[in-house]
């Protein structure tokens, strides 16, 4: 069922394991997914950045769209999560990542969203909390989820660049909690976004330790989420340059790190650039393993797009040819169904090890399944 990523994060807050939450780019991508944290019985959380709604909404860029193609795509992540997450043996949250805005959270609510991010990071700090402020009293009342961040990572965050981190402060953070209410909150303490997180990152485990500590002692009910949490699987960036591709300087977190926070208090960790790489990989493999799909009318250019930009492995750059099976995770050929068995396994290859290793794997009776109306209800009797 469709729950509130809240109470799938009161679980893992309290028998102390780590809930990965994945980024979602293809109806095929969010159906593994399901499939993949069902049979491994763990809660999901599965979630769409501004840019995937925009692309799912099938706008002509997706880097810069409109709140009209946001909310279309918003609608179609949402169907599709309750198609396939609605009968699943697990709790199923969908949360928005990375949320610019008002009008995007309203259009993620509308869509079927369980849970959004508000990211006010960039902003100065009483302006971050105003924002975040209104949208916990525009969610709690549906009873959604919402996660604010404070602190800035270093690397790319959609559209804001920042070349050097600024780490949260454990202090500011309980003010930030208090004044907006919010559910959960994503920290900056060493890690960043994408592919290029430096060899050997140290995640300033301290900053979490602190943070969780001053919320136990203020009766903070709230949770710390972990962004740019990749682990960059060495033999995924090898397999990918040694089929042509020229991933430069490509590392992640060491995964012992991010297990060792988990039972710190870090309780959400998210993970995109993992799936993007395994995606990569299996795409290249089908078509030098199978030259005669290079060719291929309805998945050639698939190929080739992949070739002339060997840097890439974000999928939404070269799916442009399926991008009706993108959108509909409708099959028309057999030559379409190879591309998504290589989304879907890229999806649970790269998937599968973190929920095991967060340890969130064997854990989803431990999630009490609440509704949106029921956690509503939680939210008002307690004045938020
Ligand atoms: O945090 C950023 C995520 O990796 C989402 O990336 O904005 O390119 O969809 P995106
Ligand atoms: P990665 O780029 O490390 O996968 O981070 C994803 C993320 O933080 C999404 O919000
Ligand atoms: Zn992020």
């Amino acid at each position: 069922m469709l729950v509130p990523m809240r109470s799938i994060l009161e679980a893992a807050d309290e028998y102390r394991y780590g809930q990965a939450a994945f980024n979602m780019n293809s109806v095929s991508q969010i159906e593994a997914a399901i499939e993949i944290h069902s049979l491994l019985r763990s809660g999901a959380i599965l979630q769409g950045a501004e840019a995937s709604n925009a692309y799912m909404g099938d706008a002509p860029d997706f880097m810069h769209a409109s709140i009209e193609d946001k909310r279309r795509g918003a609608k179609i992540i949402g169907d599709a999560v309750r198609r396939f997450g609605e009968d699943a043996p697990i709790p199923v949250a969908l949360h928005l990542d990375h949320g610019k805005s008002v009008e995007s959270v309203k259009a993620c609510i509308d869509g079927g969203y369980t849970s959004v991010m508000i990211d006010g990071s960039s902003l100065p700090y009483e302006e971050n909390v105003e924002l975040t402020r209104e949208v916990v009293k525009l969610a709690h009342p549906y009873g959604v989820t919402v996660e604010g961040e404070l602190g800035v990572l270093a690397g790319v965050e959609d559209h804001v660049f920042s070349a050097t981190s600024t780490y949260t402060n454990p202090m500011q953070a309980i003010d930030f909690f208090k004044k907006t209410g919010c559910d959960a909150l994503a920290i900056s303490y060493g890690t960043c976004h994408g592919a290029n997180k430096g060899k050997d990152t140290k995640i300033r485990r301290e900053i979490a330790i602190a943070t969780k500590e001053c919320m136990m002692h203020e009766g903070i009910r709230g949770f710390l989420v972990s962004h740019g949490s990749s682990t960059v699987p060495q033999e995924y960036v090898q397999q990918i340059n040694a089929m042509g591709g020229t991933l430069e300087n490509a590392f992640g977190i060491d995964v012992n790190q991010l297990v060792d926070v988990a039972r710190l208090g870090i309780n959400k960790i998210n993970v995109d650039t993992d799936i993007r790489l395994a995606c990569t990989r299996n795409l290249l493999e089908l078509f030098l393993n199978n030259p005669e799909l290079q060719k291929s009318a309805s998945i050639g250019a698939i190929y080739e797009t992949m070739r002339a930009n060997p840097k890439n492995f974000d999928p939404r750059n070269y799916l442009n040819s399926i991008k009706d099976t993108v959108l509909t995770g409708n099959i028309p050929d057999d030559d379409v169904a190879r591309v998504v068995e290589c989304l879907k396994n890229g999806v649970k290859e790269s998937i599968a090890p973190l929920l095991v290793q967060f340890g969130s794997y064997r854990k989803s009776n431990l999630i009490r399944p609440v509704t949106l109306e029921e956690m509503a209800d939680r939210y008002k009797k307690e004045g938020i």
